[in-house]
């Protein structure tokens, strides 16, 4: 038996479903916020991502050469397309751009619970503001949209200023080499590095930054820096927005491109991949042809999501089952065509079994069953039977439509 390629999912239908729910939830909360919906290929060119990206994403990244000799890649990612579309196509419209996405994205991860290879992001680019109401308005997207999913989190934020700050002298290497560990917390191992690179002196600066809470502590460690009023500024609207957040300074964000404010959002339920959200301000535009151009965004792991949310309740539609023999087949096709005109979920019983069975099947599922027999075909109605009260009645087509759909028909009450 073929399997699935490792690292991707099946969905049958009820999870289906549940997705589409969550994910109608997520939109709905973008579309309050003013953003538009934008679209791009499954892959693109490879060095659209292997400019700026960071070698992180560039390590996993699904890349190939197609019939024409090209290198290409599947996205690992939606920032860098969504700038690229920007530059290509949408430089001159009025700014700020109010993006968003739902689309999957493809990396070459080690699979586990809410890791995999091929795995769905929504995410949100504001592309052309540089201000603190700019990086809020980012924040309260995504929170708006995981407290729309219905998930419980904790966002946290950050600007890469400060901890940029402190290892301002190291070669590029190193200072990858040290962010990666505070990533990780592995802060033994981040003692042996500074160790090595004799610079021990940092180990006290690097503890008392990432376990900072307020902007003061923060500060207080690194001095003022370029940047502190707008993240004060952009702290005071998350507040005034009435935004539940916390301060983390040790954020180093997986991606090369942010500039200054970062945020990651955790879920408590998830285990080791509990990173629901992630974003901030970066630069990319000018790397792919355009103006410098300020923006700020964030992808939220929809998977993650998923996982994290476990049972979603999808609001269920009155499903009616349509029995009927082979006398009654035409009529059956009527009736169904009447009952999805009127918006209900109508399911013809295709087994060719006898009505008794028919039956048996509808009452397991069906709120209610339409049923044509030969004695129903020829007189020009159809059985209505309610599938929680047990009662059926003989009744004409419409009567039967508008009972379902929980309407009375004014025709009835003439008669
Ligand atoms: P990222 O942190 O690489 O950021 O990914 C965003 C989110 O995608 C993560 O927080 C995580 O929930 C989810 N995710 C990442 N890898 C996987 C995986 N293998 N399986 C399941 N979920 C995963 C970005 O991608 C940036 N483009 C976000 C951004 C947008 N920054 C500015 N604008």
């Amino acid at each position: 038996m073929l399997q699935r390629p490792r690292g991707t999912r099946d969905f049958l239908p009820h999870e289906m479903e549940a997705r589409s729910e969550v994910e109608g939830r997520m939109r709905e909360a973008a579309r309050r916020f003013g953003y538009g919906q934008v679209r791009t290929p499954a892959f693109e060119e490879l060095e659209l991502f292997t400019l700026r990206s960071g070698p992180g994403i560039v390590n996993e990244m699904y890349s190939f050469e197609d019939k024409g000799g090209r290198a290409l890649a599947l996205r690992p990612e939606l920032t860098a397309p969504a700038l690229r579309l920007f530059v290509n196509e949408a430089r001159v419209l009025p700014k700020p751009l109010r993006w968003y996405y739902v689309d999957d994205c493809f990396r070459y991860e080690r699979p586990q619970k809410g890791r995999y290879r091929q795995f769905w992001q929504f995410g949100a680019e504001l592309i052309g503001a540089d201000s603190a109401a700019a990086d809020a308005e980012a924040v309260l997207l995504a929170d708006a949209a995981l407290r729309a999913a219905g998930l419980d989190y904790e966002m946290k934020v950050g600007h890469l200023a400060l901890l940029r700050s402190l290892l301002a002298d190291l070669d590029e290497g190193a200072r990858r080499n040290v962010m990666a560990l505070l990533d990780k917390r592995e802060m033994d191992a981040l003692g042996g590095a500074l160790d090595a690179l004799g610079r021990g002196d940092l180990l006290g600066p690097l503890r008392e930054l990432v376990s900072a809470t307020t902007l003061d502590e923060a500060f207080g460690v690194t001095g003022s820096l370029p940047g502190e009023g707008r993240l004060r500024a952009t702290a005071g609207l998350l507040e005034a927005a009435g935004l539940d957040f916390s301060f983390n300074f040790g954020i180093v964000r997986g991606l090369d491109y942010y500039t200054g404010m970062v945020f990651e959002g955790f879920a408590a339920n998830l285990g080791a991949e509990n990173q629901v959200v992630g974003g901030g301000a970066y630069r990319l535009a000018h790397l792919f042809g355009g103006e410098d151009t300020p923006s700020v965004g964030f992808a939220i792991g929809f998977d993650r999501v998923m996982v994290a949310l476990g049972e979603v309740p999808v609001p269920r539609r009155t499903v009616v089952a349509v029995l009927s023999t082979a006398e009654g087949l035409e009529d059956a096709f009527r009736a169904a065509a009447a009952l999805r005109g009127a918006g209900l979920r109508a399911e013809l019983d295709l087994s060719g079994r006898g009505l008794g069975a028919q039956m048996t099947r509808a009452a397991k599922g069906a709120d209610f069953a339409v049923l044509i027999g030969a004695r129903e075909a020829s007189a020009g109605v159809v059985g209505f039977k309610n599938l929680a009260t047990g009662i059926q009645e003989t009744l004409p087509l419409e009567e039967a439509v508008a009972r379902a759909a929980g309407r009375e028909v004014s025709a009835a009450a003439d008669r």
